[in-house]
């Protein structure tokens, strides 16, 4: 079988609505990730394309969060209205969408302002990891 093209994996990751770093499914019904296994099939992108639901993948303060392989795209505050351009634009066009990039300062970077702004004023670690 070819490698994917797009293996985008969505957060599904659930925690308490008041959990300090949110949660990127709160109806608990991956809602999202149906979204994206829908567009793909409208467009008859499978096999080559995949949607998959993952953990936690870091970028909770951006949740819900996509991360689109191998390319490294990272998504944040993605919507179930989001999906369709996403296929479009990211998937089929190769286009990058602005509005809806984490910056590649903030991931995965326990140091970005918003993570040790938070830490500061929660008093907790500045890496969130500590508190996943
Ligand atoms: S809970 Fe979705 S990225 Fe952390």
């Amino acid at each position: 079988m070819p490698a994917f093209t797009h293996h985008i994996f969505v957060c599904g990751n659930q925690r308490s609505p008041d959990h300090r770093r949110g949660c990127c499914d709160p109806l608990a019904d991956q809602s999202l990730r149906a979204a994206f296994k829908a567009e793909i099939a409208k467009h008859r992108l499978g096999p080559d394309v995949r949607a998959n639901h993952a953990g936690c993948l870091e970028q909770c303060e951006y949740g819900p969060a996509v991360i689109i392989y191998p390319h490294g795209i990272h998504y944040g505050n993605v919507t179930i209205d989001d999906v369709p351009r996403i296929i479009a634009e990211t998937v089929i066009k190769g286009r990058i969408l602005e509005d809806l990039l984490i910056p590649d300062d903030f991931v995965n970077n326990a140091t970005a302002d918003h993570v040790r702004q938070w830490a500061e004023t929660h008093d907790r670690p500045a890496d969130p990891r500590h508190d996943s």
